[in-house]
């Protein structure tokens, strides 16, 4: 476990704080204290069971499952398997007639332009849109993946892929084009649905201009579809790309949902670990389904007159399960917004909600952070009564930042659910049920019914003892568990479940439990660095910035930040002499930009040292622990006998 994680959880001893539900909010909660005991003790008690119920309760079915789990070819579990659905008809047709006129989507772009989409009209786009596909040939099974800008469009593209069981693959818009490819060619999608631009910070984000720059590159690709959205110049290829207002224009206003089996992979999502490139997660579609489903209900106790905005873009986890899929299949009305947070003021978040009578609001602790930053006037302007349940995703969310939003948004009145969950395990995992739960700013509350979460030390015994810190692992699988990695059986179980032969799935976080339960999320424990709440690889970064002409070595750690959360700090070693002066301040300009062109901006070092040679132990392993100590200007504890130059530690710390 890292000092920084150890640090984070020193300081969250101390906070003693609790907030009980609000009597108000309490009496309308749907799960009350009762149910919830229920779901409980029946998981406990009959696991299989439990699910079983759930399964049925929640989903249409177009056939039935018999099998609840299949154990047999463990880690690979698979859930429902013998059941046949289809995941759009569950999102959008079961809530037809009855829904036809309810608002589905409600849209406001950055310059400010609105659009509505009802019930009806949603599955009117989203079939047109499904036959588009099936225009060029894409059926059940084949990968499509998505460069969007966050507008509807966006999750009408994943419901068409799931209409006609394509397995969709969205990649979040702000990667480059390297990283687009990569995703691109591993998954061998047969189609890429972009757009001209999106706007984003008050500039057009243009988006087909970077496919065209890859898609050369790209052999499986036959069709570009490019939603004109900022109507910005674009060049043409007229063999590959279409544009989606005439794809759809020709398209039929009927299409038969096809029925899937449970265990068809609804999507694939890349995410960054600690070795190699980043991975497919392969999600299934019923069990993944069934995941956001219930913790609409359970962690934001969702019903049919609430407006639910989730601000992630639909590239991460978040944007699947809470954004494209969840409040649907959950029959909410969904607030998406395309732009930034401060355009184009920091009150834009907060003018959203009252214009828009937002209820339910889900954010990243880092954007708390950065607008509580821009004082308590901005929230104050606006009438945000509307607001009833507030979220927390992506990382700690330490408690100042917990009390300003309970206080300057939730006026004390909203509780907040901090939801711990992973790219990996689809929904949340270890989450307060909001009518129900004591909250503790700061910790996420117990694991969720049926979600057997522990935390063990390095021999995978129970920590047992309260407060005692070791490693979050999930003892059983569950419905809305990561399958695979696409293609790559055996960096799945290497990844997840080597660890403790597998006996547990592996988070990948360390963290502890308190006296009553309460989970204290203390950070990664393994090289993944989280930034504004955003997973990157240490290592997808050092290999960016050696395949630099002038860069021989790279060491990228994580160094505690204000705002962000974690900041990334590049120590690099150069062929030949080591830069300094304006040839350093120089490098430092074009090795950024290198790394935002490999990967995107989110990858960018926040600091590069230059150093001579990197800290190495006598057998060859960077010493991260040091480095993390001399990035965040901590003294150095660690043995540094060993090192070949102890120079080398003033260089580190940029003497
Ligand atoms: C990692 C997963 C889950 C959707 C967004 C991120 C960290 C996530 C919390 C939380 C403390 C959290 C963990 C986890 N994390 N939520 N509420 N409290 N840490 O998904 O990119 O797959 O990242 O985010 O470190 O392992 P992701």
């Amino acid at each position: 476990m890292s000092d920084q994680s150890r640090d984070t959880i020193e300081s969250l001893s101390h906070e003693d704080r609790t907030f009980p539900p609000p009597a108000e909010f309490a009496a309308r909660a749907q799960i009350q204290e009762a149910e919830y005991r229920r779901l409980l003790a029946l998981a406990e008690t009959d696991y299989e069971r439990f699910w079983a119920e759930q399964a049925q309760a929640e989903l249409q079915w177009i056939q039935p499952f018999t099998r609840t789990l299949n154990d047999r070819e463990a880690p690979h579990y698979q859930w429902f398997e013998d059941g046949l659905l289809n995941v759009s008809v569950n999102c959008i047709d079961r809530h037809l007639p009855d829904r036809a006129n309810k608002p589905a989507i409600i849209f406001e772009g950055e310059p400010g332009d609105t659009r509505r989409l009802t019930y009806a009209e949603l599955l009117h786009e989203v079939v047109r849109f499904a036959n588009a596909l099936r225009g060029r040939g894409i059926k059940k099974g084949d990968r499509v993946v998505l460069y969007m800008p966050m507008v509807p469009e966006a999750v009408i593209a994943m419901q068409a892929c799931a209409r006609i069981g394509a397995i969709h693959s969205v990649v979040f818009g702000g990667f480059s084009g390297d990283s687009l490819r990569d995703r691109i060619n591993d998954a061998e999608a047969s189609a890429v649905v972009t757009a001209d631009g999106g706007f984003r910070s008050g500039r057009v984000i243009e988006l087909k201009a970077v496919c065209d720059r890859i898609i050369g590159d790209c052999p499986s690709v036959h069709t570009v579809f490019v939603l004109k959205r900022a109507g910005n110049p674009v060049t043409w290829s007229p063999a590959r790309d279409i544009w989606w207002h005439e794809a759809v224009a020709g398209a039929g206003a009927d299409c038969p949902p096809v029925a899937v089996g449970a265990e068809h992979p609804l999507f694939l999502l890349y995410t960054s670990g600690s070795t190699g490139r980043p991975k497919g997660i392969q999600h299934s579609s019923a069990g993944y389904l069934l995941g956001t489903i219930l913790t609409m209900r359970w962690v934001f106790d969702i019903r049919p007159d609430d407006v639910f905005w989730c601000t992630a873009d639909v590239g991460w986890i978040t944007g699947h399960s809470y954004v494209a899929y969840g409040p649907l299949a959950a029959g909410a009305t969904l607030l998406m917004y395309e732009g930034a947070p401060m355009v184009p003021d920091p009150g834009r978040y907060w003018q959203i909600c009252e214009r828009h009578k937002v209820s339910v609001f889900y954010t990243a602790p880092t954007a708390i952070r950065a607008l509580k930053k821009q004082g308590d006037d901005y929230p104050a302007r606006y009438d945000l009564s509307s607001l009833r349940l507030l979220g927390s995703v992506g990382e700690p969310i330490n408690p100042e930042a917990w009390m300003w939003y309970h206080t300057h948004i939730g006026h004390g009145r909203c509780p907040i659910v901090d939801t711990w969950w992973q790219t990996e395990t689809g929904a949340h995992m270890i989450a307060p049920i909001p009518g129900v739960s004591t909250l503790k700013p700061g910790s996420c509350g117990r694991a969720l019914p049926g979600i057997m979460a522990d935390i063990v030390d390095n021999k995978g015994d129970p920590v047992g003892a309260a407060n005692t810190g070791g490693f979050l692992v999930i003892k059983r699988p569950w419905p809305f568990m990561l399958r695979t990695v696409w293609r790559n059986p055996q960096r799945y179980i290497d990844t997840y479940w080597k660890e403790f032969d597998g006996r547990y799935y592996v988070s990948g976080d360390g963290a502890k439990r308190d006296a009553d339960g309460y989970f204290w999320i203390m950070g990664r424990v393994d090289d993944v660095l989280k930034v504004s709440g955003h997973r990157l690889g240490t290592m997808e970064i050092e290999s960016a910035l050696v395949a630099h002409s002038r860069v021989a070595e790279a060491a990228v750690v994580g160094r505690p930040d204000e705002l962000t959360g974690e900041a990334i700090c590049a120590f690099v070693v150069v062929r030949g002499t080591r830069p300094s002066g304006p040839d350093a301040e120089a490098l430092t300009q074009d090795l950024r930009q290198w790394v935002s062109e490999h990967i995107g901006p989110i990858a960018k070092p926040a600091v590069i040292r230059y150093t001579d040679n990197l800290p190495k132990t006598r057998s060859g392993k960077i010493m991260r622990r040091l480095l993390r100590a001399v990035a965040a200007g901590e003294p150095i504890t660690q043995d540094v006998s060993t090192l070949e130059n102890p120079d080398i530690i003033r260089q580190l710390q940029g003497d």
